[in-house]
């Protein structure tokens, strides 16, 4: 079935010029980037989006880190995008991640690791409307 994932190409990734790289590897998994826009998160904003993680160790480090430079947040779509991106993804540690995804040969680290990609369609609903207008969103 047709679906819909928020993903963020993160700013060790931006920095190092990697945005065209990583989209290449969705677009290779059947992935379509249906909306793609550039920002410099803010403070307010990060604390927002990872507000769920409000009470982890890693809170601050990863608002910070996240605020360091330019993302690029986009909307992916389709089959099962969700499973689909996070397999593309790899594991969150890049330690742990399969040959061949995109933690595995681009992220630094558990923090710089490259990209963010909704847990679930429902989440991904949550997370697509915090970025994107509807308008945004061609499919
Ligand atoms: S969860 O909820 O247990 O599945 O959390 P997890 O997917 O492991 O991590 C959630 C996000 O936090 C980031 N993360 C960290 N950042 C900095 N330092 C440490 N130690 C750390 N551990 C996890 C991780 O990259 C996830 O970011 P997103 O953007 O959601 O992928």
């Amino acid at each position: 079935m047709a679906e819909r994932t928020l993903s963020i190409i993160k700013p060790d990734a931006t920095r190092r010029n990697l945005t065209g790289k990583i989209n290449a590897k969705f677009e290779d998994a059947g992935l379509r980037i249906v909306a793609q826009k550039r920002l410099q998160l803010t403070k307010a904003q990060a604390e927002a989006f990872y507000g769920v993680h409000k009470e982890r160790p890693f809170f601050n480090d990863l608002c910070a880190f996240m605020i360091s430079g330019p993302v690029v947040v986009q909307v992916l779509q389709g089959d099962n995008a969700v499973a689909k991106n996070r397999d593309v993804m790899g594991a969150t540690n890049p330690a742990n991640a399969a040959a061949g995804t995109i933690r595995k040969e681009f992220a630094e680290s558990i923090e710089a690791n490259s990209v963010h990609g909704s847990d679930s369609a429902e989440n991904a609903a949550v997370e697509i409307a915090f970025f994107f207008a509807g308008t945004e969103i061609v499919g």
